[in-house]
């Protein structure tokens, strides 16, 4: 019989996790012979848990809010992801060493190409509102991608400007987002605004061209606000969840040696758990 292969996912809190659902149905899909749980860790605990687990024979995790900084620390070598972004999403234990992955900016790249495969990223500007964790994936995915010139508005203008600094991209304000839409080709919305339980993002889209992309990472609701305004006025629109998906593929491939296959009946299990 094949080893049986522990993960799961670090977090705090972590009970609302949706990588068990997923794992836990690549397992079963593939036949595989192993297990994906939620490891609730508190903060500040990531070092003396990750090595406990490892003890106890885990394979690698994945690691999301609030230890992705933290994780970086544990790490005997880190992806150029890893390194770029500050954060690492997914560990991987392998010949002693701990490996250290963010596979968030690829799941987003990898959702926009699996969905409008024609899109083309060199084909202009990109606008991203926000400057928090998932901006900084999200911006290191866009110049990987190719994308000429990077824009992002936050409402803490110092947090927008130090991103832009160090990426070496342009910080506007954001009291006026809705005077920067004209000449893009994607925008992106990485603020939890928009979410269940969070205020609603304000944009006035007149001034976006129709053959502009929008999308958004909040996935709960599948359709935000933003993706409503901009499927109504006849935009092109790429929602969160594969993003959630696509991110989880590396890490599953490196601990149970399958390429694992992100499926409309997955994503149906995926909404009917979010409902
Ligand atoms: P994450 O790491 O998931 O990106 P975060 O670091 O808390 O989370 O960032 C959340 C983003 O949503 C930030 O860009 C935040 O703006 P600030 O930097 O000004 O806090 C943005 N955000 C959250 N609530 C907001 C609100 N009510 N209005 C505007 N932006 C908001």
């Amino acid at each position: 019989m094949a080893d049986y292969i522990k993960t799961g996912v670090i977090g705090h809190p972590v009970s609302h996790s949706l990588s068990p659902l997923i794992h836990g149905y690549w397992i079963k899909t593939y036949g595989l012979s192993g297990s994906y749980e939620a490891l609730d860790v508190p903060e500040g605990a990531l070092a003396e848990h990750v090595k406990r687990f490892l003890d106890q024979g885990y394979s690698g995790f994945n690691v999301t809010l609030p230890h992705k900084q933290a994780a970086l620390d544990l790490c005997d070598t880190l992806d150029s992801a890893a390194q770029a972004i500050g954060a690492v999403n997914t560990l991987i234990w392998r010949d002693g060493k701990l490996h250290g992955a963010n596979t968030d900016a690829a799941g987003f790249i990898t959702n926009i190409r699996e969905q409008k495969p024609g899109f083309d990223f060199s084909a202009g500007p990109a606008l991203a509102l926000g400057a928090g964790g998932a901006a900084r994936a999200i911006i290191y995915s866009l110049k990987e991608a190719g994308v000429p010139d990077i824009r992002i508005t936050n409402r803490t203008a110092e947090k927008a400007d130090a991103l832009a600094a160090e990426f070496g991209i342009t910080a506007l304000p954001w009291h006026a987002r809705a005077d920067y839409l004209g000449d893009i080709s994607l925008l992106i919305n990485t603020t939890s605004l928009g979410m269940t339980g969070k205020p609603a993002l304000t944009l006035d889209l007149s001034a976006l061209a129709p053959h502009a992309l929008v999308t958004d990472i909040v996935y709960n609701p599948l359709r935000t606000t933003l993706l409503e305004a901009a499927a109504a006025r006849g935009n092109p629109v790429v929602d969160g969840l594969g993003m959630l998906l696509h991110q989880a593929v590396p890490g599953f491939k490196a601990w149970f040696g399958v390429k694992p296959k992100v499926t409309p009946k997955l994503r149906e299990i995926l909404l009917e758990a979010l409902k």
